[in-house]
């Protein structure tokens, strides 16, 4: 082949290949939606679920997921949003590390009209457009609710309260659910919080210190830890372990990890709150995929973010111990029987 025509031939390809990428990614809009997921974190084992669930509910959607988790860091975290924008994502699922950190970040999703859904934690002062979570008030009260229902009465319970991380709305909306349930109960007396204290970046590691820190200022003498998710109630249930408490002492937790659930059959863990995740995933993704479609899909409720009022939907969280485990978190198909042994 001589050199002219293997120079023409050259630029058609070059064409083509051009004209076929620019045709791809406009046609992927609708047709093939793009989401962005950008997680703050997949350390704790919720996270990997809702990555998988919301993927694969999206590719049967005939969306493409691309999927960044920004390790607990909001400037990593403002990073990848900002290049997932740059990649012509048509919506952006966001999982922020810290609600208020992320204003900017939204605020350049806006600039480029991408559509902004915030994932189970609420993105605070800025322009989103749904927030999709769990009623997470009804999460700790379910939490306390089951500690007042096991506490001994014939004398002031003491108790340890372990909170999320400061970063976290939910973590303050945990809060607000069991101050809900045991304010009345604190200013009667009948409990008293002997230590509390926030778990930065929900590690636990710093549950485990929290713990070490409430055994060393008030003793033993500890009826329950209430503890805001599975990890920081095995932070916790490490220490108790240490000071040979574990199984004495009454535990709370979030989530349904495999680990927490193992613990409450060996009874070192006394509940937890499982949170049916496929629901909020498959939502997640029916949602993003529709808006990225053009579509407005209806919200069953809303939230003041403290810019606007966000269309939101709430899913219901179920309270699991020893006894309906099997019935919920198994029947669910989230662990198997065999695993929890
Ligand atoms: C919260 C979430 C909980 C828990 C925690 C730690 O925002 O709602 O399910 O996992 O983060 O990641």
């Amino acid at each position: 082949m001589n050199t002219r025509n293997s120079r023409l031939l050259f630029s058609l390809v070059t064409i083509f290949s051009l004209v076929w990428a620019f045709t791809s990614t406009a046609f992927a809009s609708k047709e093939k939606p793009v989401i962005g997921l950008s997680l703050d974190t997949l350390k704790e084992e919720r996270w990997q679920h809702d990555r998988d669930t919301f993927t694969a509910a999206a590719e049967k959607l005939g969306a493409r997921v691309i999927v960044q988790s920004a390790n607990s860091d909001d400037t990593r975290q403002v990073r990848d949003i900002e290049s997932l924008i740059s990649r012509g994502v048509d919506v952006l699922v966001i999982v922020p590390h810290n609600g208020a950190a992320m204003t900017r970040a939204v605020k350049s999703a806006n600039q480029a009209k991408i559509p902004v859904i915030s994932y189970d934690r609420l993105i605070l002062n800025a322009d989103i457009d749904y927030y999709l979570s769990f009623d997470n008030v009804k999460v700790g009260e379910a939490q306390a609710s089951y500690l007042t229902a096991h506490l001994p009465t014939d004398r002031p319970a003491r108790i340890v309260r372990i909170y999320g991380a400061p970063t976290d709305n939910n973590a303050k909306l945990f809060k607000q659910g069991q101050d809900n349930v045991l304010d009345p109960l604190i200013k009667s007396g009948k409990i008293v919080v002997v230590h509390e204290d926030w778990a930065l970046d929900w590690k636990p590691e710093v549950a485990k210190k929290i713990m070490n820190a409430a055994i060393t200022k008030a003793g033993t003498e500890i009826d329950a830890v209430l503890a805001s998710n599975d990890g920081t109630a095995g932070g916790a249930i490490q220490s108790l372990v240490e000071e040979g408490l574990a199984g004495k002492v009454l535990v709370t937790g979030q989530d349904a990890d495999l680990a927490a659930c193992q613990r409450i059959m060996r009874g070192t863990q006394s509940m937890t709150v499982y949170k049916p995740l496929k629901t909020l995933a498959t939502n997640a993704a029916r949602i993003a995929v529709s808006v990225a479609r053009g579509e407005q899909p209806s919200a069953t409720s809303s939230v003041d973010n403290g810019l606007k009022q966000v269309p939101s939907i709430f899913e219901q969280v179920i309270s699991v111990d020893k006894e309906n485990l099997e019935a919920t978190v198994v029947a669910d198909g989230f662990h198997s029987a065999a695993a929890l042994k």
